[in-house]
């Protein structure tokens, strides 16, 4: 038999010189024992002897793009079998070169499992990593996660966490390895234990105060939440421990909130006034997006207006100004709504979300769609907004505004241009929101910016009608 050991069992490259050279050498699968180093020995344990490898063949080792693609997901698995699965493959590929199509081939299909179940793996790691905030030695914040990979995920899943968290300074603590970002270097350091990283902060109780609220009876299926929340992450997730609880307490409090036609996140009396609905916002806290430390932008225009405008969530310069549509979609609004003959200073201007979402890139920040959560824990506010304006119309700017407005996320295609009845009798208008537009170029941009100019001349119509 030929040894073959990688040092780095997650290293692809490793693999793939290792593998190029044992076929080019004529070693045949079944010669080959392949397995994981331990990370600190010489490269390759027990090197073939020179006897016993065939004479190198002088042939070119090929291998497709997707068997490439495959192999770099495969060779994270913490499954030893892997290597030499993936070695058999590469060398059927030889002389089979179309042999991935074969979709019942078993060792197709055993790589296809292996590459499926690392995909989830970085999928789960994304969702579940929780951080806790720590000071470093020079007094700034440092965000550290403990996670358990169930296969070698971490390095692969490092530039993920890097673009997200890319001004922060964070450390990602596992028990192979942890990764340390400054906010401009990713350093790696040893294994670590879970009592390496902090079990709780000052931002916990937010982050469980946010996770009860989110957390709605109404769509409980407990089947589906154990499938996407596997229970071997729970041990680490701190939101985890009131699971039991929420759901021993979902179907009475549905029950509750069906009785009285409550708002499912909130049990507090609506705001009273614009004003305390602007200071409302300023501390809300109840989602990630009132966390991230930009500040709230509040709606802006006349009280008494007819027509509210409501757009999806203050955009970078918006929030810099504080104040709603302002940039670029804002200023396409307006030229739109002025050819209509519709005057922004006499609608009130808003948003469903009152905090800007983004991910920073550099020195930039780029918008970041809220999630449907979010947008529902939003329509707390925006619902106080409606309810002392009262406008008789309200024009939604786009799918976020829209499900802010209805409590559903409609087909913009399908609904737009039409009037859409809410059950206190305010209509909604809807139609695209003005980024989209702008994001379009061509012939595309053109037609979509006539059926904007339709809809708006639709909802002008209708505030006519009166
Ligand atoms: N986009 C929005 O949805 N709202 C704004 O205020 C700005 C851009």
């Amino acid at each position: 038999m030929i040894a073959a050991a990688l040092a780095e069992p997650d290293d692809f490259e490793e693999w793939r010189a290792e593998a190029r050279r044992l076929a080019a050498a004529g070693v045949a699968p079944e010669t080959a024992a392949w397995s994981d180093g331990d990370g600190t020995a010489d490269l390759f344990a027990a090197p073939p002897p020179a006897s016993s490898m065939a004479e190198p063949t002088g042939r070119e080792v090929r291998a497709n793009r997707a068997f490439i693609d495959l192999a770099r997901s495969v060779i994270l698995h913490s499954d030893p079998v892997r290597l030499g699965l993936l070695y058999s493959v590469l060398w059927r590929l030889q002389t089979q070169p179309r042999l991935l199509d074969d979709v019942a081939d078993p060792d197709v299909v055993a790589l296809e499992r292996l590459a499926k179940q690392v995909r989830r793996d970085i999928h789960k790691m994304r969702a579940f990593v929780r951080f806790r905030v720590v000071a470093d030695e020079d007094g700034v914040d440092r965000y550290v996660a403990w996670f358990e990979p169930e296969h070698r995920i971490e390095r692969a899943n490092a530039e993920f966490f890097v673009n997200r968290f890319a001004s922060q300074r964070w450390s990602i603590l596992t028990p192979r390895l942890s990764l340390h970002w400054d906010g401009a270097a990713l350093l790696e350091g040893p294994p670590a234990t879970r009592s390496d990283a902090p079990t709780e902060d000052g931002v916990e109780e937010l982050w469980l105060g946010y996770y009860r609220s989110i957390f709605n009876p109404a769509r409980l299926k407990v089947g589906m939440m154990v499938k996407e929340m596997p229970r071997r992450y729970w041990k680490n997730l701190p939101e985890a421990g009131q699971i039991p609880d929420l759901i021993a307490g979902a179907h009475r409090r549905e029950a509750a909130m069906i009785a009285t036609g409550a708002n499912l996140f909130e049990s507090e009396p609506a705001p009273a006034s614009l004003a305390a609905v602007a200071e409302g916002i300023t501390q809300c806290r109840r989602c990630p997006i009132g966390c991230n430390g930009t500040r709230a932008v509040m709606g802006e225009g006349s009280s008494s207006a007819v027509l509210m405008i409501v757009g999806e969530q203050p955009g970078d310069n918006e929030e810099r100004e504080n104040r709603p549509f302002i940039g670029p979609a804002g200023q396409l609004l307006d030229r739109a709504l002025e050819e209509t003959g519709i005057e922004r200073q006499r609608a009130y201007v808003t948003n469903a979300v009152k905090h800007f979402k983004f991910t920073p890139r550099g020195k930039r920040r780029l918008h970041q769609t809220p999630t449907a959560g979010e947008i529902d824990i939003c329509r707390w506010w925006l619902d106080g907004e409606r309810a002392l304006i009262k406008p008789k119309v309200v024009l939604a700017l786009g799918a976020s505004s829209a499900r802010g407005l209805l409590g559903r996320t409609p087909a913009i295609g399908r609904e737009r241009g039409s009037a859409i009845a809410l059950p206190d009798g305010t209509t909604v208008w809807l139609t695209a929101h003005p980024s989209y537009l702008l994001r379009l170029d061509g012939d595309a941009r053109e037609r979509e910016h006539d059926r904007f100019a339709q809809d708006l001349a639709g909802l002008s119509q209708l505030l006519r009608a009166g």
